[in-house]
């Protein structure tokens, strides 16, 4: 008890005090992780993005659609309910920057692949009120109008394998021809572009032939999210552990 006082009446006792007990915690907690070699647990199906996804991703930033939806289902009840299976790390490590967001005027984008049609996608994005009657969100039409440059896809490329996401060198020399296989069914790239990203969809995704838009990216892009991790093979695997 006596010695109790002490430190109570001796802010300076006090003070080491409260540092020696903030530091055995502070050890205790994060001390461990240095010796974990990798948080991210791991999950098969994911893949890094195909060159034309990249691209959608990139005009999805450029237009600030994160400004109003997030990219991340809390493991919430209401959430997992309402969007699907909880957001994993996994899903985003390829996400430079990552997409997860904390504004919701719009629905979570996580998983909203396969869940509308490329048609829908595109009506949407050119006149949203033309599908949804209530929405406050803007149109932007002229995705549909503007050509795609798949110029520099091949910086963006090399840009991310520095940053760690796992190119090899036969993506990077095959961006441009993935870019245009990818929406461009017909041609013969897409055997190589699918051996490269497993999974990955081909197909006119604006519905216009005449133009590879900035269209056809982004809803490639929109149609890949979440639908890359196989949640009733994961469920399982997770189950034997
Ligand atoms: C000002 C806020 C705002 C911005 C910016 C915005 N959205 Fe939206 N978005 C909404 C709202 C509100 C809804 C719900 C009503 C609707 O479906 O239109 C929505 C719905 C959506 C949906 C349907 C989601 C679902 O599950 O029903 C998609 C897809 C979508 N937005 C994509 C985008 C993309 C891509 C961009 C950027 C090019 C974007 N949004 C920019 C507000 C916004």
């Amino acid at each position: 008890m006596s010695f109790h006082h002490k430190i109570e009446k001796n802010s300076l006792l006090m003070v080491l005090g409260i540092l020696l007990v903030i530091s055995v915690g502070g050890a205790v907690e994060i001390a461990p992780l240095f010796y974990l070699e990798n948080t991210i647990e791991k999950v098969k199906g994911m893949r890094p993005y195909t060159p034309l996804e990249l691209k959608g991703r990139d005009i999805y930033i450029r237009e600030g659609c994160y400004n109003c939806h997030s990219q991340m289902i809390r493991p919430l009840r209401d959430e997992v309910e309402r969007y699907g299976p909880y957001s994993l790390a996994a899903e985003s490590m390829y996400d430079h920057p990552f997409q997860w967001g904390s504004k919701r005027t719009g629905p979570d984008l996580a998983r909203v692949g396969g869940r509308y049609s490329d048609e829908w996608h595109v009506a949407h994005m050119i006149e949203p009120r033309a599908v949804v009657p209530e929405s406050i969100m803007p149109g932007y039409p002229f995705l549909a109008t503007t050509r795609l440059r798949p110029g520099e896809i091949v910086a963006h490329l090399e840009a991310n394998r520095m940053v760690g996401v796992p190119y090899d060198d036969g993506m990077i020399t095959n961006a441009a021809a993935d870019l245009i296989a990818q929406s461009e069914p017909d041609g013969d790239g897409v055997d190589g572009l699918q051996a490269r990203y497993p999974g990955a969809q081909a197909r006119d995704f604006d519905g216009d032939p005449e133009i590879l838009s900035e269209m056809d990216a982004l809803v490639a892009y929109l149609q890949m999210l979440g639908t890359l991790v196989r949640f009733d093979v994961y469920d399982a695997e997770a189950n034997e552990r």
